[in-house]
Formats: structure tokens, C-alpha cells, sequence
């Protein structure tokens, strides 16, 4: 498969899908649950979860990159999923000022999300992602055989993330889920269908790189209840991509309130990502104001107004500031 290159401001990326082959000099950054099959480059090992992505994580691998004589032109190599990707990423961005980057996405969400677009960074209980930088992998190395091992739970967890490219951007892509769900890596789909989504959000980070006209943000759909709720449940309960199935839901429904989503596409996108295995309800909508105080805080919300990314069609969407928190709250107590 041909190369995409992504080109962006701040450095291009180059996406290789190939195997990544280790230079001298290179360090590795990895979880503990791949620690086993990396041993050769001997890694810098972060615990695995979400629960590693944060400031304590974060300087551990400074301090390791330090010890280990890490040099400017070193390169820090990132072999996992979203979590140790944004970690590692944002360890090469600001160690030394930054030091080159390069990513090894291994599961499915960072082959088609995390690992493009140069969001680097970590969680803190005030918010998720709250700390980080733009800071783009020099390369990507997409390798669809990481996907054999990964859990079933996981494998959905990216399912999420690419069912939002469909119904935010590509009614055609978003009805072909619809119709045959992707239910396992052995779907014969599976390597197009990481192209496919590469490329979506190729066109939209080269277009508002650093989120300043709003159309990057339509990426966030489903992401501005989602990360309440993984906040609120301190980042156990949930996987992103199941915290940002329960947001879409929700905020496809706030939509259909406001007029803006077309009423039964929030239907239509609850069936699609139930049949892909995703939960729809979250136990935490009991606690409503809760969810609502944790929005409030969330970056994309404008001077303490709640804004989301909201359909507007089926494969359209778009930046939605100054919503009636009333509203809100009424879809959430409903849900
Ligand atoms: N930077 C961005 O633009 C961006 C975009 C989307 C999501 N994210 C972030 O990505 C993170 C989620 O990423 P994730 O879902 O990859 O989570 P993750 O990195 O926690 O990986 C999920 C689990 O899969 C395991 N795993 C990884 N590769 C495996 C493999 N090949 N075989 C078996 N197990 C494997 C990991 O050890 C972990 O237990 C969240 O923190 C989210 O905020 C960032
Ligand atoms: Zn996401």
C-alpha cells in the first residue's frame, strides 16, 4: 500500500504501512501488556491502561530518557496503543525541547485516530488530555498484524472512533458499517478500512491543523460527554472508544432536540454501534449535574458555554456553541 503523507505545520508525517525498523539510537516506548514481545529493543515500560497516562507517567520517562542518555537526535519510538502514544509523544516534544518522533500504532483506535494528527499529551482528575502539545510523528508505521492479539473489547474501542469518521463525515462509509458491521480484525475490510479513516482525518487536520476554525473539532463528536464520563469514572470503567460510543449517543440526541440532528439518526447510529458491540447507556447519566459541571470544564466548551460537535445530517456535522444547558440536562436524564 502507497505512503499518505500528512502536511502539516508543525512537521509532515509520513504514514508507512510497513514494518518500523529499528535504527541506532532509537528508544522505545511501550506498555507492559507488549513489553514481552519487544524485548529486543529493550523499552522504556509504562503501565499499561489509561490510568498510566498522566504527569506521574510522564516524567518517568523523562527521567528514563535522561539515565539513558537520550541525545537530541535520538529517536523516541512509540510501540502501542493511543495511550502510549500520546504519553511518549509528549515526553519527545518537550524532552530536550524535542527530540524526533516516530509512532508504532497497535491497536485499531491509534492505527485510525491517534497516532495521525499531532495531539500529543496527558490526562489530570481535572480533565483528560488537559496537558499536551501539537507535536506530529515524523513517521507512522501502520501494521494491520498488531491486530491479531488484540482483545475483542479493544478491537470495538476502535470501532468507535470509526463509526464517528462515518456518520460525522461519509454517509456512504457510515451506511456500509450500518449494513455489515466490522465485528474482528479478521474482516477482510479491515486494512482499507484503516486507510479510509487515515485519509478522513487526513483532510480535516491539514485543513484546521491546530483546531482554530472549529472544523477539527468535528472530530470531538461524542467526545464532549464522552470525556465527562470517562473523568468521572477516573479512567477504569470505561475504554475512550466506549465512553465516546455513550457520548455520540447522547449527543446525537441533544442534537435531534435542538433541531440541528435529524430526527432517528440517533436511532440509526445506536443500532449501528450496538451491533458492533458498543454500549449505548451509561450507568454515571444518573448523575447528571455531574456530567454537566465536568463539561463545563472540558476545553472545547467556550467561556464556560457547553459547545459539542453535533450531526447535522447523516455523514455531516459541525461546531455547535452556546447550548442551553437545560437542554442538556434533559437528554441526559432521559438517557
Ligand atoms: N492523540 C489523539 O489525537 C487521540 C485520538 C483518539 C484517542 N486518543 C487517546 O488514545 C487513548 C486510547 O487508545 P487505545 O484505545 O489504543 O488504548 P491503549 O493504548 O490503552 O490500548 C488498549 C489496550 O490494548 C493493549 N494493546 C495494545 N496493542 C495491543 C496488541 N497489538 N495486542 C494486544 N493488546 C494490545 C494495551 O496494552 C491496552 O491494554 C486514549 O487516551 C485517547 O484519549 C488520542
Ligand atoms: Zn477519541
Amino acid at each position: 500500500m502507497n505512503d499518505i503523507e500528512v502536511k502539516l505545520k508543525a512537521a509532515t508525517t509520513t504514514i508507512c504501512f510497513k514494518q518500523y525498523v529499528s535504527l541506532p539510537g532509537d528508544v522505545v516506548v511501550t506498555d507492559s501488556n507488549l513489553a514481552s514481545k519487544l524485548s529486543e529493543f529493550q523499552p522504556i515500560i509504562v503501565p499499561a491502561g489509561e490510568k498510566s497516562k498522566n504527569l506521574t507517567e510522564y516524567a518517568a520517562v523523562l527521567d528514563q530518557l535522561a539515565q539513558r542518555g537520550a541525545k537530541r537526535k535520538s529517536r523516541l519510538v512509540a510501540i502501542g496503543g493511543g495511550v502510549v502514544g500520546d504519553l511518549a509523544g509528549f515526553a519527545a516534544a518537550t524532552y530536550m525541547r524535542g527530540i524526533p518522533f516516530v509512532q508504532v500504532p497497535t491497536t485499531l483506535l491509534s492505527m485510525v485516530d491517534s497516532s495521525v494528527g499531532g495531539k500529543v499529551g496527558v490526562d489530570t482528575e481535572l480533565g483528560k488530555n488537559l496537558v499536551g502539545a501539537f507535536y506530529p510523528a515524523q513517521q507512522v508505521y501502520v501494521d494491520a498484524a498488531w491486530l491479531k492479539t488484540l482483545e475483542r473489547r479493544q478491537w470495538q474501542s476502535g470501532m468507535a472512533e470509526v463509526l464517528k469518521y462515518g456518520f460525522i463525515m461519509s454517509e456512504e462509509f457510515a451506511v456500509s458499517l450500518e449494513n455489515n458491521p466490522m465485528l474482528d480484525s479478521s474482516d477482510l475490510r479491515a486494512n482499507e478500512t484503516i486507510r479510509a479513516c487515515i485519509e478522513l482525518k487526513r483532510k480535516v487536520v491539514e485543513a484546521d491543523e491546530f483546531e482554530t476554525t472549529g472544523y477539527r473539532a468535528i472530530l470531538n463528536f461524542g467526545h464532549t460527554v464522552g470525556h465527562a464520563i470517562e473523568k468521572l469514572t477516573h479512567y477504569e470503567t470505561y475504554t475512550h472508544g466506549e465512553a465516546i460510543s455513550v457520548g455520540m449517543v447522547i449527543e446525537a440526541k441533544i442534537g435531534e432536540k435542538l433541531g440541528i440532528t435529524p430526527t432517528g439518526l440517533s436511532s440509526r447510529l445506536t443500532n449501528t454501534l450496538k451491533a458492533h458491540g458498543l454500549p449505548v447507556n451509561s450507568p454515571t447519566t444518573a448523575d447528571v449535574e455531574n456530567i454537566i459541571q465536568s463539561m463545563r470544564g472540558d476545553k472545547k466548551s467556550v467561556q464556560g458555554e457547553l459547545s459539542m460537535s453535533l450531526l447535522t445530517g447523516l455523514g455531516e456535522c459541525k461546531l455547535i456553541q452556546d447550548i442551553a444547558e437545560s437542554d442538556v440536562r434533559e437528554v441526559l436524564s432521559e438517557s
